[in-house]
């Protein structure tokens, strides 16, 4: 568990305050109803990794949920910024929130003043090295992701409550994290990473229309995979093909490519971490290196 005294800088609007002094109204609608969207990014030595891809999803979300444009995309770069330098952390995780903004208690946006738009930055501490050298267990869970018709889940909306009680349903049972399936019992992803399985040697993840977050890793991993001459498909697949799978693992920002050695309680394969997992894991490594020496 992470402690919560990690140094933390924040900016609200663009004025820089430490996390005591950092709040928000109560009639935001992002308190109010999740009215909001949010990326979370991490640095590798002091560079926010894959930035720009963050926030054309950032704004891709905010399109979706009709939010408008006031804001601009360099202000919000030198915000990250600022809050960056003013932490002076190597290693940082980046959370930008941006909401409707705040207004009467009425559900009809219109009243709503200008968005809000708060940076959260804070320092980073590696995960544990065990998640990666013994991989980690799942569930798959009976909370239903919701349908690409509802919130589409590639929003990345303030709205979780789905994932939440995925993840709320994983914790009792002893387990690292859930994966949700959607109404026609396909895989689509777990409750804040992406998942894959590997089975003979080609690896799976589930499409976009599965209804998932087009996740920023996913999208490297996969043209990574493809690169390196490992065959990868996007395709449907259920509960019995994850069961069934020979390797499998997540893919997140903050938690790059970990195995996933069991799931609802069973080995997948062998149990133990496999090797088209590892190489992937490395081959992303390497691809964050590149990009550091380039920036
Ligand atoms: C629901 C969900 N899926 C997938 C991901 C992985 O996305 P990314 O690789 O861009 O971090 C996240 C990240 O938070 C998420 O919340």
């Amino acid at each position: 568990m992470e402690s919560p005294d990690l140094p933390t800088v924040v900016s609200i609007n663009g004025k820089i305050m430490f996390k005591e002094e950092a709040k928000i109204s109560v009639f935001d609608r992002g308190f109010l109803y999740g009215d909001s969207v949010y990326e979370v990014i991490r640095t590798y030595e002091g560079i926010p990794f894959l930035l720009q891809e963050h926030l054309n999803r950032l704004w891709h979300s905010a399109s979706k949920l009709e939010m408008g444009f006031p804001f601009d995309q360099n202000n919000i770069v030198k915000e990250v910024n600022t809050c960056l330098g003013e932490l002076g952390k190597e290693n940082a995780y980046i959370r930008i929130i941006i909401t409707r903004g705040q207004g009467p208690l009425q559900l009809d946006p219109v009243s709503a003043g200008s968005n809000n738009i708060v940076v959260i930055t804070r320092e980073f501490k590696e995960n544990p090295k065990e998640w990666y050298k013994n991989g980690v267990n799942i569930i798959i869970s009976n909370v239903e992701r919701t349908s690409i018709r509802a919130i589409d889940p590639n929003i990345k909306s303030g709205n979780y409550l789905n994932n939440i009680m995925a993840f709320i349903h994983a914790k009792k049972q002893h387990a690292f994290d859930a994966v949700m399936l959607n109404s026609q019992g396909y895989i689509t992803e777990g409750t804040t990473h992406n998942i894959w399985v590997v089975k003979k040697g080609k690896a799976y993840t589930p499409p976009l229309h599965a209804g998932i977050l087009e996740g920023i890793t996913r999208k490297t991993v996969l043209v990574l995979a493809k690169k390196n001459g490992i065959e990868v498909e996007q395709k449907n697949m259920t509960a019995e093909d994850l069961i069934n799978a020979d390797e499998c693992f997540m893919t997140s920002t903050t938690k790059e490519v970990i195995p996933v050695t069991q799931v609802n309680n069973a080995p997948i394969g062998t149990g133990e971490p496999g090797p088209i997992t590892a190489k992937l894991h490395k081959l992303y490594q390497d691809f964050i290196q590149q990009q550091i020496a380039l920036s």
